[in-house]
């Protein structure tokens, strides 16, 4: 069985690692850790001041930039202001089972927040990535239903838990044809899932079950729930390793090398979805 901690982290100096959300949670202790370890990190959030007191004093270095992942044009902007290359994005920024809601640009809020948006972000600094995409999802993508018809929940009845679970397979679908477009264009950028399992934090707060604050037995903390993500983020693992907690049900424990739930290797659904996901990118950008 596996041990690994952040103390096993490599020296990350001369890395540079975006990562989204990075103001609290799960995205705060991933930040913490890997400019510990040398990294320089970028704390991609909605508010920059706010994250910045969020890192004030902690040991590395920390720079802070705006991003909303909700909203197509702050995506953009965030890719168009990049300097440079950049070695690691980690899409961790998240919402689960919240109401329904509508972008800036007419988009599902949750569906945005949690897919569309890093769909977007991620393709949009591809070309600049040098080593790898972490994308973190949930062991609840396995419950998931896709309607690749309906991705942005217009013709369905919105349902929040629903709509999480489906955002969360859509990552990992995403995830599955990302790095099989690396694997086919001789790139040795790779694309790589990881699950915190549970874990308390503010994702919860959202939800009207409100049921992983409930169950704390069962659950991480966001120390513990970090580690697959610092996994993913440095070890050598191969191009779409689902990493999660090593316990029953993939619930906490160590980070290990797991496997994404059926629905999550549909080869067929991947190479669907991403056209999907274009096209309603682009139905924004030509005004629907
Ligand atoms: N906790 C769990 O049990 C669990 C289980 C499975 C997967 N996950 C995943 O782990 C990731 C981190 O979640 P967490 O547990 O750390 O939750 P959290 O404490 O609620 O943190 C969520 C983070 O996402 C950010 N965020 C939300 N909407 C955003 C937007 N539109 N643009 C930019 N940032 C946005 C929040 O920023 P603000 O401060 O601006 O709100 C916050 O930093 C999520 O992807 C979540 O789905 C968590």
């Amino acid at each position: 069985m596996t041990s690994w901690t952040a103390q096993d982290l490599p020296n990350m100096t001369g890395r540079t690692v975006v990562i989204t959300g990075a103001g609290r949670g799960i995205g705060l202790v991933t930040a913490r850790e890997l400019a510990r370890a040398g990294a320089r990190v970028v704390l991609a959030v909605r508010d920059p001041e706010k994250a910045r007191r969020a890192v004030a004093g902690l040991p590395g270095t920390f720079d802070a930039r705006p991003l909303d992942v909700a909203d197509l044009a702050s995506v953009r902007a965030f890719a168009a202001a990049w300097p440079g290359t950049l070695d690691i994005l980690i899409n961790n920024a998240g919402v689960m089972d919240i109401p329904a809601a509508r972008t800036a640009d007419g988009l599902d809020l949750q569906t945005t927040t949690n897919y569309t948006g890093p769909f977007l972000l991620t393709n949009l600094l591809l070309d600049r990535l040098t080593d790898r995409v972490v994308h973190v999802t949930s062991q609840l993508h396995r419950q998931a239903r896709l309607d690749l018809d309906d991705l942005d929940w217009r013709a369905r009845g919105y349902h929040g838990m629903r709509a999480y679970q489906a955002s969360k397979l859509a990552v990992v679908l995403f995830s599955l044809e990302l790095q099989r477009r690396l694997t086919a264009a001789g790139s040795r950028v790779r694309s790589v899932l990881a699950h915190p399992g549970i874990a308390r934090t503010g994702l919860a707060a959202h939800s009207r079950s409100n049921v992983i604050n409930r169950l704390t037995f069962l659950t991480n903390d966001a120390e513990h729930a970090a580690l697959p993500v610092l996994y993913a983020a440095t070890q050598d693992v191969p191009g779409n390793a689902y990493v999660g907690p090593h316990g029953p049900g993939g619930l906490k424990g160590h980070p290990a090398i797991g496997r994404a739930g059926r629905n999550g290797l549909d080869q067929a659904t991947a190479a669907r979805l991403w056209p999907a996901t274009e096209a309603l990118i682009g139905a924004v950008v030509s005004g629907r």
